[in-house]
């Protein structure tokens, strides 16, 4: 199988478990590609053998995580800076299975997260000016020691505080048009399976 390997403190478990499996003969014949360099290098280090970087062909199963479900498994992701690249993967990827704890399902996406918008560097502020005539509040990411986060593929990150958001379908779209935005982290149908695990258990559900 081609398997995609998430982005994260939850998915980064998946990644280690494979390479585990492949080890120990219980998994084999698996190939992967990574959501992100940092999961990429862990993979490496790993030994778990990788397609290359130019992605030639489309993935049979994703395991990432994310930040906020909503009830039709529509989602937000991008805590980790990674949404670029796990929606380019998400989106080539015949089941995208999303792994959370009980914490992020969400009557309505923006309701727990804002929503990581990944810019160009070049004319930000412009776009920084867009989110908020679309009703957000805008923060630029930064590091721990605070300085401006920069993403795998050179960008910055806005995260943006649309509230509880009624149309996340419309809002994706609005924010798809507009030149200077890279990406968001609105994924709109595209995951198929969603695992959440609470102190009650481990509960599926799929579509
Ligand atoms: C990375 O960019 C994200 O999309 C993560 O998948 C998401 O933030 C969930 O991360 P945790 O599993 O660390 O909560």
């Amino acid at each position: 199988m081609r398997v995609g390997l998430g982005t994260g403190s939850t998915a980064i478990f998946a990644t280690r478990l494979i390479a585990e499996r492949l080890r120990s003969g219980e998994l084999r014949a698996i190939v992967a590609f990574a959501t992100s360099t940092a999961t990429a290098h862990e993979a490496a280090r790993l030994g778990i053998p990788m397609l290359p970087d130019d992605l030639p062909e489309d993935l049979d199963v994703t395991i990432d995580g994310a930040d906020e479900v909503d009830p039709a498994l529509n989602l937000i992701k991008g805590g980790g800076g990674a949404l670029l690249r796990e929606k380019i993967v998400a989106q080539v990827s015949a089941r995208e299975i999303i792994v959370v704890d009980e914490t992020k399902p969400s009557p309505r996406l923006g309701t727990r997260w804002p929503v990581p918008v990944e810019v160009l560097p070049f004319g930000w502020l412009a776009q920084a000016r867009y989110l908020e005539a679309l009703g957000a509040t805008c923060v630029v990411r930064q590091t721990r020691d605070g300085a401006r986060f920069v993403t795998d593929s050179g960008n910055m990150i806005l995260d943006c505080n649309f509230g509880p958001i009624a149309d996340a379908r419309g809002l994706a779209v609005a924010l798809n048009s507009r030149a200077g935005i890279v990406e968001h982290g609105l994924f709109i149908g595209l995951a198929t399976d969603l695992i959440v695990a609470g102190a009650g258990g481990v509960s599926h559900r799929g579509r």
